[in-house]
């Protein structure tokens, strides 16, 4: 079985107990496990029923929102999927023009008896043995000519592709019409690749049809325009990006910072006994790459967790801990779990995503969004840059009353207004950067080394580089360079370094000639004209400076953009790197 899920079941562990009860066993805690027990458990009872009709049955069990995606090898070449409260679309390319431009609902002709089932049953009989939906008739009301046998393309090449998504921007470079499907839909694609949608009960309120839309201009936007990938596309897009991340947030010039989204709360968390950060991926490299600024302007103890591991630990959380949860996707299943965790244990749950309506937007009690715009390359990087400064932003916010603090945020807050020009300085490196990656496409490895703020440059770009070029690599923080890494290097190890005029700006030096002497010739990235370390290194990319803590958003850029020209360079697909997700929504 093969099922896609976003959402939340919210009677999962009743369902659960039932299949305990049943004799099933369970690998694990989360509440797709269920599903997946659940129809195995209907199908073992009715071996009869169609794929589509034990979907149905197993939706009438769960409550919550959700939108499912199912395959199986006991039904190949089918599909069903299905929604209830969270978004579902169905994307229909075909050669030649549909006969039809929507698709009639079919109900059950016994619907009545199927919809008492869960009453009477309540999970503790699914022995019942009525077959619920064996036949099928169009709605009321609909010509002949709206029937599912028209829904089939012109002419003679009868070729027809179905995409299943949560959001358009997911489909529309395949196709620019789609169905998007209502609460308790069932939609199937049956072996003849006919699509039919099903509901249980007629209602008055229904359409009996659901219209195949044509996506207009706004989604055209995502597309990806003259840009060969997504990835690449969203790179590029950071100067107008991170603006819209501080648009009507950041007063320039009363310097002060409003998050609509939190400012009520501002005073439980000024309060707060500490700060935890909470995230998987390139959101918890965020983390790592704000807390140093938040323990400064907070000074509040701020402890930064991978999600996963964070859930592996049973980590004590009270109710007076603050537990920012950081997610591009709001959906990511550890991130999910780890805020149900603390949110149990009665912690102020703080959500940060870019995804408005996202399971973890609707758990936390405040949150902000960072408002990147869709992001569809699996590897993040605009997301990044936006999260980055929402987590400044933050910081500013918090210290507002601090007057000791006001000469800092104040300089943040002028590093802010300069960055989208400092961004597109940044690409212009490109060209240069492409030659770079030439000489390093090859390599086996390659390792990036750095500390204080750069460091989450460092894991946020090694991060990239093995996401999208599969090619090993390491982000290193520098002051461990003598407590193991110093091994690997020698003058075939590949390197890039990133030095920056910053109170750490000595001890990177010191680490940079620990590698020259061990005849390691780094690529660098350094401040714009400074001599001092660029003798060092075997190419330089010269950035500009900023804030050192909002420098890292300067230095990651040329990082991503390495790991975009590597991997087009090793032609692997940048936007959907193997064995990747851009949302995981599986522990
Ligand atoms: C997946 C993606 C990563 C992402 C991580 C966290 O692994 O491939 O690019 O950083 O999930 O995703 P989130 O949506 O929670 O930020």
């Amino acid at each position: 079985m093969w099922i896609s899920f976003a959402g939340i079941i919210t009677n999962y562990k009743d369902v659960k107990q039932f299949l305990v009860q049943k004799g099933h066993k369970f690998r694990s805690d989360t509440d797709t496990e269920i599903i997946a027990k659940l129809i195995k458990h209907i199908h073992g009872l009715h071996p009869n029923y169609s794929f589509r009709e034990l979907v149905e049955q197993v939706i009438q069990q769960l409550e919550g929102a959700f939108a499912l995606c199912f395959k199986s090898m006991h039904f190949p070449g089918e599909v069903v999927a299905t929604r209830r409260g969270s978004p579902l679309l169905v994307g229909i390319k075909t050669k030649t023009k549909l006969a039809t431009d929507h698709i009639p609902i079919l109900y059950s002709k016994d619907s009545p008896e199927k919809v008492e089932l869960k009453e009477h049953s309540k999970l503790k009989d699914t022995q019942s043995d009525h077959r619920p939906h064996g036949h099928e008739i169009p709605a009321h009301g609909l010509a002949r000519s709206q029937s599912t046998s028209e829904f089939l393309p012109q002419g003679d090449n009868k070729e027809v592709e179905y995409f299943f998504a949560s959001d358009a921007s997911a489909i529309i470079e395949h196709t620019d019409r789609v169905i998007y499907l209502l609460d308790d839909d069932v939609a199937s694609v049956e072996k003849e690749g006919v699509l039919k949608i099903h509901r249980l009960k007629r209602t008055l309120e229904d359409t009996h049809a659901r219209e195949i839309t044509t996506l207009k201009m706004e989604i055209q936007q995502i597309m990806k325009g003259n840009f060969s990938s997504f990835m690449q596309k969203e790179i590029f897009e950071q100067p107008e990006s991170v603006v819209t991340t501080m648009r009507g947030r950041i007063n320039f010039d009363s310097e002060t910072v409003v998050l609509g989204g939190i400012k009520d709360y501002i005073g439980e968390i000024r309060r707060c006994r500490r700060l935890l950060l909470i995230a998987c991926g390139t959101s918890y490299n965020s983390a790592i790459a704000t807390r140093q600024l938040l323990e400064e302007l907070t000074e509040l103890p701020v402890m930064v967790d991978l999600a996963s591991d964070f859930l592996d630990r049973n980590t004590p959380i009270f109710r007076d801990d603050v537990c920012f949860f950081i997610s591009q996707s709001g959906e990511t299943a550890d991130t999910l779990m780890a805020l149900r965790y603390c949110k149990q244990r009665g912690a102020l749950i703080v959500g940060i995503t870019n995804t408005v309506g996202s399971s973890i937007c609707r758990e936390s009690h405040c949150g902000v969004h960072i408002n990147a715009g869709p992001e569809i390359g699996v590897a993040s990087t605009k997301a990044y840059t936006s999260q980055i400064i929402s987590l400044v932003m933050f910081a500013l916010m918090v210290s507002e009353d601090r007057i000791s603090a006001q000469p800092r945020r104040s300089e943040i807050i002028q590093g802010l207004r300069n960055l989208p020009d400092q961004i597109k300085e940044v690409l212009e490196l490109d060209s240069k950067i492409q030659e770079i990656s030439k000489k390093v496409f090859e390599k086996k490895s390659l390792l990036v080394l750095g500390r204080g703020y750069n460091y989450a440059t460092c894991l946020e770009g090694a991060l990239k580089i093995k996401e999208i070029t599969y090619m090993h690599s390491e982000g290193i923080l520098a002051g461990e360079l003598k407590h193991g890494p110093l091994a690997l290097v020698d003058k075939g190890m590949p390197i890039i370094m990133i030095c920056t005029r910053d109170n750490v700006f000595v001890k990177c030096m010191n680490a940079l000639q620990q590698v020259t002497a061990r005849e390691g010739r780094p690529i660098l990235i350094c401040h714009k004209n400074d001599q001092e370390p660029q003798k060092y290194g075997s190419s330089v990319l010269e950035v500009p400076k900023t804030v050192d803590c909002l420098q890292g958003i300067l230095t990651v850029i040329p990082l991503q953009l390495v790991s975009y020209h590597v991997a087009v360079l090793k032609g692997c697909n940048v936007d959907c790197p193997r064995n990747l997700a851009k949302s995981v929504t599986v522990e």
